[in-house]
């Protein structure tokens, strides 16, 4: 039984893998075919304690492209808003016959400890501050599919470090695939501890966005997550604008052809600029439809395939 909780479960091969079973879903994306029978008769639950608009929708989608029967459900509306707790909410729905978990959770290691409990496949859809895999694969295939190899490529990440796991799944799969990453925030956002990190896993720290960006060959712009930031957040969000939003005057620093992303939802005006936003030279829909390609591919590999005591 395999999971994918964090881009640490996977090495380079994998991740080519994944990404040539990507390409391969395009077809059914333009939809010139309309679905693949690769998961007939499979049943996935899309379990989500956080909010979502890209993620969960995608799973969804991905699942029945792939004629799996796919489940929503979310803690709001679910036994869990009754105080129903995590482990019994798991069994609980596991116990019903799924093939496959795909959860959010607002804890860090939550879907580590809910694969523990699980003999079912596991993914991870964003596990509080900590990794959201789907993302960083998307981002990078999206990258891949823009740039080419990524070995070498300078791409600045940017923003609200501390509260992202868009930004620890996606550091690690960029340097995994041998891009040459700076991560930027103000010093209030930096995550503690990023010294000893980056120095391990080989990529650079920067306050000064203005001098990151002219070098970038892609950026990668975060939101700033007023959620996770219950005593106010600092700076402000006209300072934070100032200092390190993508403003139209800091477009004009960045390469013509730097892909701009995000991995949404944006706050617009805040992080990002409606001009960068929308620039001819933004990937953030690229990277909302590769999202369904790679999810569609993530699924394929982890349960795709006769199940244990199946007749193969
Ligand atoms: N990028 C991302 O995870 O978006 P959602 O929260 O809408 O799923």
């Amino acid at each position: 039984k395999k999971h994918l909780l964090s881009i640490d479960d996977l090495s380079v091969d994998d991740i080519g893998a994944l990404f040539e079973t990507a390409a391969e879903m395009h077809d059914v994306q333009r939809r010139a075919v309309k679905k693949l029978p690769a998961l007939r008769g499979r049943t996935v639950i899309n379990l989500f304690f956080e909010d979502s608009t890209r993620t969960r929708s995608s799973f969804e989608i991905a699942g029945k492209w792939l004629s799996a029967d796919v489940i929503n459900i979310s803690a709001k509306g679910s036994s869990a808003s009754k105080g129903e707790s995590l482990r019994d909410t798991v069994l609980t729905v596991t116990a019903m016959g799924i093939d496959g978990l795909v959860m959010r959770h607002s804890a860090s290691g939550a879907a580590h400890q809910v694969a523990g409990w699980l003999d079912i496949p596991v993914i991870n859809a964003g596990d509080g501050m900590h990794e959201h895999p789907t993302q960083a694969l998307l981002d990078a295939y999206t990258l891949q599919r823009k740039l080419g190899s990524l070995e070498g490529r300078k791409i600045a990440i940017v923003g609200d470090l501390t509260h992202s796991r868009v930004f620890r799944s996606g550091v690690k799969i960029l340097t995994k695939l041998g891009a040459d990453v700076t991560v930027v925030a103000p010093p209030t956002l930096m995550p503690s501890g990023i010294a000893s990190w980056s120095k391990d896993a080989g990529f650079a720290t920067s306050y000064d966005v203005d001098s990151v960006l002219p070098e970038a060959d892609a950026v990668m712009m975060l939101r700033v997550q007023k959620e996770r930031m219950s005593g106010g957040y600092f700076p402000t969000a006209r300072e934070y604008t100032v200092g390190y939003g993508l403003t139209r005057d800091r477009l004009a620093l960045l390469k013509p052809d730097a892909p701009i992303l995000h991995p949404g939802p944006m706050n617009r005006g805040l992080e990002i600029a409606a001009d960068a936003a929308d620039a001819a030279q933004s990937v953030v829909l690229d990277q909302v439809s590769s999202g369904v390609a790679i999810r569609m591919s993530v699924l394929y590999h982890l349960l795709a395939g006769p199940n244990e005591g199946e007749a193969k």
